[in-house]
């Protein structure tokens, strides 16, 4: 065996050069790897015993893709493209062995071979878009001619990566490895020796291309994808680069395909997504809790409350396969409460999402029990009842009485002092938040709330439970709403202000839908319902909210809300609820003003920047990342703007600042500049260290 740098071997078996690379974790193609590569290939290429090349990697998985953190740095020689082009030159044939997951630029190395076998296990993709970038080594060329150009752009678009056996069917990939990868690589690079197969060049075929509806293909695709990819500037830049392989010769494909990638790599939306993709992964990080702090095992999970929000929760752990019992207070809640989970999965298993089998074995490991006490065998408790400090006291102190030693006893508060529940316990070490969002068994969230006493053992469970059943899990403080409540109150309380000074609630909302989130503030309460937490008996008028219920406009659900809905549950402006606000407006003495779109997203958008820097401050959340975090994942903050606290930072946090001062001066405490924000603007500095 023959070292050709630290992260490169070479080994020939018989006639068959064998390159292994190993670059952990995943192999990406950095400097080091592109190195090894080309003088391995030379090497091979020049020994004339070597009559067939396998490209191997060592490790989890075939290269993972470009190395993300050599992006916006100059690119040494040799590139991606060098090796490609030597590949393709090789008079020998290159077969690419793959397994792990094959991504971006390790896929299209592969494609530059001649061949590629793949372990049954393997997945293959191109998912740049997923950066806000595009294939940067020929992906958009190479595929459609091996595919054609429907199923590149499925794959490009969505940057979804596909199993092997698919890849087969589709051309991708030669050949499945029965058995030992590597030695089925060795045997199938012989073979073609042995049987004068010829050396495809992938980026010399045109059968899959010659007769391509391109404009067909184009708008077929803008119809599946274009919905979700709504605001993405790498969409349609993907879509141009796809169709110039059916519309220019391939070297000129590839230019096109170069300046496209580079264009977007430097665009603010690739920054936030690249961005993003760290942030998402730095969570699993605390400060003082090592990543090896040993867990408590969870081997049952105990719910209260089986509401929409028990239920949701249930539906996480039993789909992981983690056996749970709900608990009710009467039949007929409990009997609600499982038909709802019933249905739920009905209804995945009808849109094809999980096998009904599945679903068989989920809900049969679901206890459903009138009996508190029967929850005194569960490693972990999640109360999800009544939103109210007594209701919840209550709750803790029973449980306390039946709950095993060592289990852990969470709230799934969305606003509620954790370390005043957890003080009616005789253990408060074993308490903490975990705050699910609605819909619980879809959105990505979940909050652990760190409680003043809460055990370390106990938090670094929870965040490990959180990702088992495929949360993004994110560690947060205690105070008012913690992370994305807190500052969605103060997005709230403006968007309560802009109705009565002037704007409508369909202003507000589409300032905030063309944004890039998926509904305003008036479309999202319309959604949960305008009477939660409202009571007909005590409501006085005072605000919009309650009008709205007094004149039984309680959002989607009775047809009529802040707008109008049709049997579709679309939404239209209504002409009453602007009566309702010019009303009400009057009685409060405003005199209204046009507002532009301009102000209504810094109303909105700056006071939660300042809730996100106070929260900071206070360490409520490690890290400003940790805040974009929450916001991506449990409110749909649109990914390519990288969260609140790094859009401050593209913006400038002194543009934030400015305005802050400017809204105080005119308008009240409700501006006042947090510290933090003053503190970075004095010193120069940002927020996340990323825009
Ligand atoms: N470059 C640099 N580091 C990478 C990387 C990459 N392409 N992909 C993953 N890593 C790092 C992660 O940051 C993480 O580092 P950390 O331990 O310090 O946090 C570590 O590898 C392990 O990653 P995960 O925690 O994500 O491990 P998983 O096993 O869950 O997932 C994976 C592995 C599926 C490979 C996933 O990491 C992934 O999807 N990576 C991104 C793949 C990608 O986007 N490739 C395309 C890159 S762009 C490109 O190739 C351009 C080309 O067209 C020119």
């Amino acid at each position: 065996m023959t070292t050709i740098n630290r992260a490169t071997t070479l080994d020939v078996e018989g006639e068959v050069a064998v390159l292994t690379l190993d670059n952990p974790p995943v192999n990406a193609l950095s400097h080091v790897l592109r190195e090894g590569v080309a003088a391995g290939l030379e090497a091979a290429v020049a020994d004339p015993a070597v009559k067939a090349i396998v490209l191997i990697c060592a490790g989890r998985t075939f290269i993972a893709g470009a190395d993300i953190k050599e992006f916006g740095k100059p690119i040494a020689a040799p590139t991606l493209q060098d090796l490609q082009d030597r590949i393709e030159a090789s008079g020998k044939p290159v077969v690419a062995a793959l397994h792990g997951t094959s991504l971006g630029g390790g896929l299209e190395l592969a494609l530059a071979c001649h061949y590629r076998i793949a372990s049954p296990s393997a997945k293959v993709g191109l998912p740049e878009i997923k950066l806000g970038i595009i294939p940067g080594a020929g992906g958009t060329q190479r595929l459609p001619r091996m595919v054609g150009l429907p199923r590149a752009l499925d794959m490009i678009l969505t940057g979804t990566p596909m199993g092997a056996a698919s890849a087969v069917t589709l051309g991708i990939v030669d050949e499945l490895a029965a058995g030992d990868l590597r030695s089925e690589a060795v045997r199938l690079a012989a073979a073609i020796v042995s049987d004068g197969r010829p050396l495809r060049r992938v980026r010399d075929e045109t059968a899959r291309l010659g007769d391509a509806d391109v404009e067909a293909a184009l708008s077929a695709a803008r119809e599946r994808h274009g919905r979700k990819m709504r605001g993405f500037e790498s969409f349609e830049k993907a879509m141009e680069a796809v169709a110039n392989a059916a519309r220019m010769p391939f070297d000129e494909g590839l230019a096109r395909e170069r300046e496209i990638f580079a264009e977007l790599l430097g665009g603010t939306q690739s920054r936030a997504q690249r961005y993003v993709f760290g942030a998402t992964r730095a969570v699993a990080k605390i400060a003082d809790i090592p990543v090896d702090t040993p867990t408590r095992p969870i081997g049952r999970v105990g719910i209260i409350g089986a509401g929409t929000m028990g239920g949701g929760i249930a539906m996480n752990f039993l789909s992981a396969g983690i056996p749970m019992t709900i608990v009710e207070q009467s039949q007929e809640a409990l009997d609600r409460g499982t038909g709802i989970i019933a249905r739920n999965y009905a209804a995945s298993a009808s849109k094809g999402r999980i096998r009904p089998e599945d679903v068989d074995k989920a809900t049969g490991l679901l206890s459903p029990s009138l009996e508190f006490s029967d929850l005194s065998d569960c490693d972990l408790i999640i109360e999800a009842a009544f939103e109210e400090m007594e209701v919840k006291k209550a709750i803790f102190e029973r449980l306390d009485a039946i709950a095993r030693d060592g289990a852990i006893l969470a709230s799934n508060t969305s606003y509620l002092d954790i370390d005043a529940i957890a003080a009616v316990t005789r253990r408060p070490a074993d308490v903490l938040g975990m705050h699910f969002f609605s819909p619980a068994n879809i959105m990505k969230l979940l909050e652990v709330v760190r409680g003043r006493q809460t055990a370390k053992d106990v938090i670094a469970t929870a965040m490990k439970i959180g990702r088992d059943i495929g949360k993004t899990a994110v560690l947060v403080g205690v105070c008012h709403g913690f992370v994305g409540n807190r500052m969605l109150s103060a997005r709230q309380r403006e968007a309560n202000k802009l109705i009565l000074e002037g704007a409508m609630p369909w202003d507000v909302d589409r300032v905030l839908t063309g944004f890039g989130l998926p509904m305003g503030p008036f479309q999202m309460a319309d959604l949960a319902g305008l009477d939660l937490g409202w009571n007909r008996e005590t409501s006085k008028g005072e605000t919009i909210r309650e009008r709205l219920c007094e004149a039984d406009r309680r959002g989607q659900k009775t047809a009529a809300g802040f707008y109008d809905y049709d049997e579709a549950r679309k939404g239209s402006p209504s002409p009453l609820v602007e009566e309702i606000i010019l009303q009400k407006s009057r009685e409060d003495g405003f005199e209204r003003r046009a507002i532009g779109d301009d102000e209504i997203l810094e109303r909105l958008v700056y006071p939660m920047i300042n809730e996100g820097a106070k929260i900071l401050d206070e360490g409520i959340a490690q890290r400003a990342s940790d805040i974009d975090v929450v916001w991506i994942n449990g409110y749909g903050w649109p990914v390519y703007r990288g969260g609140p606290m790094f859009y401050a930072d593209t913006i400038g946090p002194h543009t934030v600042l400015e305005k802050m001062r400017e809204f105080e001066a005119r308008m009240g405490e409700d501006f006042a500049p947090a510290p933090l924000l003053e503190r970075i603007v004095r010193d120069g500095g940002s927020f996340t260290g990323a825009a």
